[in-house]
Parts: structure tokens; C-alpha cells; sequence
């Protein structure tokens, strides 16, 4: 297996929930280089400097200063939140079985979630000496499953089932007498009371490479966090370039980016008008001068339903980067900013492949358009080509993360000048 993509398993595997995201990602900008700022002290920022922050526990945002003469911001705009279950406050419920009390988050498949072995991990604030602190947790064993209905109770199950949340996935965790336990586990776990949790469910199955020529990869939450893998790694690997590159990995995404650490809220605007203080810039001088790629998942044409993909621009796993396009800018990609990043893809040697949805068909949206409404610059919305886009176990192409990685290394390489009819790549 090409070993970019063997760290792109390793970075599935740890990231059991948001928040270990982000501390994977955290590490891997620290392993090289890059110091951690915090948002209530004061920054000074150096050239040639390396620097990142977090917020929310599960945004993350990095950037560089180059050397010499800066010209704008390249930036990409990612998340590595999930549609999935999160656990209730009073989660225990004891009948002749101990369960687990959970409501969804985001828009999710839910029948691929039964029958699969399942654990919690996600954060928790506990009281120290030091205040009130919060702390990743997981329990990184198998511990619970949602069991379904046999056929011979409910013989319609294969004609189209109507789930009920509040019936159909309370995640078993033991007999009557394991009523208290899990509790006192998160307890434990915790190193003390816990005083506010934010605990989600996740599969046990790890990142699987498979196909005839190994050329799939099914995991957990490649939606988005292949593009967040995809876009950190073209951040790390790119040259200097005049421009400022900033990487931005945003929660919330999945429940329409409305939180401290969402696309929606000031969280790049202030950064950007930190930087642009700290290194005596102008705003909106260098704003003119800046570009964001918009990296989220599209839906690749499904094999056995090729009829839910627009005829002509149906984009395939494998096929190189999806530019998605939509005339009521749910996706934001226009003429320019398609022929910049046409451009880009170009110099990196990266296929790209156009994706509309079907005309009678309302898709997705995504976080580039909510992030406009902050800093406002040309974006190309971008993704990778995936299927079962909000199971708990979606499929894509293992050579397009590859191209991603690729063209991001391009993009923060470059530097984009207005001209008074365009845009240089340079
Ligand atoms: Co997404």
C-alpha cells in the first residue's frame, strides 16, 4: 500500500470522534514545526514562522508567514465532524437489559449502524485544581451493538423500513446487572466526575483498503475527513510561496456549521485580521488577493443506480477531484474560480471532474457558502468522489486523496494575484 495512504488509514483509525481529529491533527502540525497559539493571548507573529490554534476542541486552523513579499491568503476550508448518534445526558436505561439512550447528529444513513460492534469516545469536562477542564475520552473496545428485529418479526424489513430513533437503535451494553457499570467506566475513564459530556458513538471496524486492484477504501467519516487529511498534507508539503497558506478544518459542518467552532462563525475572520495586524497588512487588500477551496465530499455515480446522477456530469470514484457546480450557489464554484482551480490541478497533473446534481434532484450544500458570508473571496467548491455519503462506513477511491494531496500542494505552493481582469497563478 503507497504510504500516504497508509497514513491516511492511520489517521481513520484515531479518529474516533471530532475531537480526536483534531488532536491528530493537532500532533502531526506539531511533529513539524508548528506552535500552538491561543486565541486570549497575544501573537507575535515572525516570518518564516509556523503556527497553528484550535478552538471548540475540534476546529483547527494553521498557518505560515512566508520570508519575503506576502500577497494574499490561500486557504482550504474542511470539517471532521460526522453524522452519527450521540449519547443523552441520562443515558442508562434498565429494563431486562441495560441500554444506552442516544439521539442522532446530522443527517445519517441509519440501518448500516446495526449489528456491528460499537464504543463511545468523543470529550468530557471534569473539575480540577485548575477549573473546569475538558478531556478526550474513548473507550477502545467493543462495547455496545444495536441489535435489529429478525425477518420472522418483521417480515417487511426488506421492503423499505421506517426507522424509529426513539426505537429501532438504543444501543445495547449488558444484562440487568451491568446497570451503573458504563457510568462509572466513563467515570473512570474521566479521572473524576464528570460535569459535561459531548460522547458519540462510532463503529469498531477499522480503514479497509479493497478491490480487485486494491483501489477502494471504506472507513468511518471519509466524509470529510479524507479532504481534511487531503488538504492538511498539501499544506505541510507545499513550497513557499507570497501568499499566506491557511488550513482550516471546521466542526458543525453536519448540523449546518452554527457554533464557535463552525464554518459560521468569526473564528477565520478574526485569524485572518490577527495576521494581517500582527504582520502590518491590509484586510481587505489582501482579501482581493486570496482564494479558498472549499474541500468537502461529492457523491460519486452509484453502480447499481447510475439513474441519481446527472447524465453528464456524474463524477466517478478514481476519476480525479470533483468541482462541484450548482446555479443557486449551494456550491459556490463560478467561472473564476473553476479556472483557477482548473489551473492549479493542471500544473499538479490532476485530473478533474465536474459534478451537477440531477436538475430534479436537491443536493447537499456545503461550508464554503456559509464561510463567504465571513470572508468573502472566490471559492471553488471541491470534494473527493464517494458512495454512501452518511453511513457510518462510507467508499471512495484511494488514488483521489492521492490527486488531492497532490493539487493541495500546488494550491499552497502558488500565489494568486488580481489582475484587472483575472487572476495570475504564479
Ligand atoms: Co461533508
Amino acid at each position: 500500500m503507497d504510504s500516504r495512504t497508509q497514513a491516511l488509514c492511520a489517521f481513520l483509525d484515531a479518529s474516533h470522534s471530532v475531537y480526536h481529529a483534531q488532536a491528530y491533527l493537532s500532533k502531526t502540525l506539531e511533529e513539524k514545526g508548528y506552535v500552538r497559539l491561543f486565541e486570549q493571548e497575544e501573537w507575535s507573529l515572525l516570518p518564516g514562522g509556523k503556527y497553528y490554534l484550535t478552538r471548540g476542541g475540534s476546529a483547527l486552523l494553521a498557518f505560515r508567514v512566508p520570508r519575503g513579499e506576502i500577497t494574499g491568503f490561500t486557504m482550504s476550508a474542511s470539517h471532521s465532524d460526522r453524522p452519527g448518534f450521540k449519547v443523552k445526558e441520562n443515558f442508562e436505561l434498565t429494563s431486562a437489559y441495560t441500554r444506552v439512550a442516544v439521539e442522532r447528529y446530522g443527517g445519517m444513513l441509519i440501518a448500516p449502524w446495526l449489528d456491528r460492534p460499537l464504543s463511545i469516545a468523543g470529550r468530557v469536562t471534569v473539575e480540577t485544581e485548575n477549573g473546569v477542564q475538558t478531556k478526550l475520552l474513548d473507550i477502545d473496545r467493543d462495547l455496545l451493538l444495536i441489535p435489529n428485529v429478525a425477518i420472522h418479526m418483521n417480515r417487511q424489513a426488506n421492503d423499505g423500513y421506517k426507522w424509529n430513533p426513539a426505537v429501532d437503535v438504543i444501543p445495547l451494553a449488558g444484562g440487568k446487572d451491568a446497570a451503573g457499570k458504563l457510568p462509572a467506566l466513563l467515570e473512570r475513564e474521566a479521572g473524576g466526575r464528570i460535569l459535561g459530556q459531548d460522547l458519540y458513538l462510532y463503529i469498531r471496524q477499522k480503514a479497509s483498503v479493497w478491490g480487485v486492484d486494491g483501489e477502494y477504501i471504506s472507513a468511518a467519516a471519509l466524509d470529510d475527513l479524507e479532504c481534511a487529511w487531503g488538504c492538511t498534507q498539501g499544506f505541510l508539503n507545499a513550497k513557499e510561496s507570497r501568499a499566506i497558506p491557511v488550513l482550516c478544518v471546521f466542526d458543525s459542518e453536519e448540523v449546518g456549521s452554527c457554533s464557535p467552532q463552525g464554518a459560521a462563525s468569526g473564528l477565520l475572520e478574526a485569524v485572518l485580521g490577527r495576521i494581517c495586524d500582527g504582520l502590518n497588512l491590509n484586510l481587505s487588500r489582501m482579501l482581493a488577493q486570496s482564494f479558498l477551496v472549499s474541500a468537502d465530499n461529492a457523491h460519486a455515480v452509484h453502480p447499481n443506480h447510475p439513474e441519481y446522477a446527472d447524465p453528464a456530469n456524474a463524477p466517478v470514484m478514481g476519476g480525479g477531484i470533483v468541482l462541484k457546480f450548482n446555479a443557486n450557489l449551494s456550491y459556490c464554484t463560478d467561472a473564476l474560480s473553476a479556472g483557477i482551480f482548473r489551473k492549479i490541478c493542471a500544473k499538479a497533473g490532476v485530473k478533474v471532474q465536474s459534478f451537477h446534481n440531477r436538475a430534479d434532484m436537491p443536493g447537499g450544500s456545503t461550508l464554503g457558502r456559509i464561510s463567504l458570508a465571513h470572508v468573502s473571496v472566490p471559492t471553488a467548491d471541491i470534494g473527493l468522489a464517494q458512495l454512501a455519503m452518511h453511513s457510518c462506513c462510507e467508499t471512495a477511491a484511494v488514488s483521489d486523496e492521492i490527486d488531492l494531496e497532490t493539487a493541495m500542494t500546488v494550491y499552497y505552493g502558488s500565489a494568486l494575484e488580481a489582475t484587472r481582469n483575472g487572476f495570475s497563478v504564479t
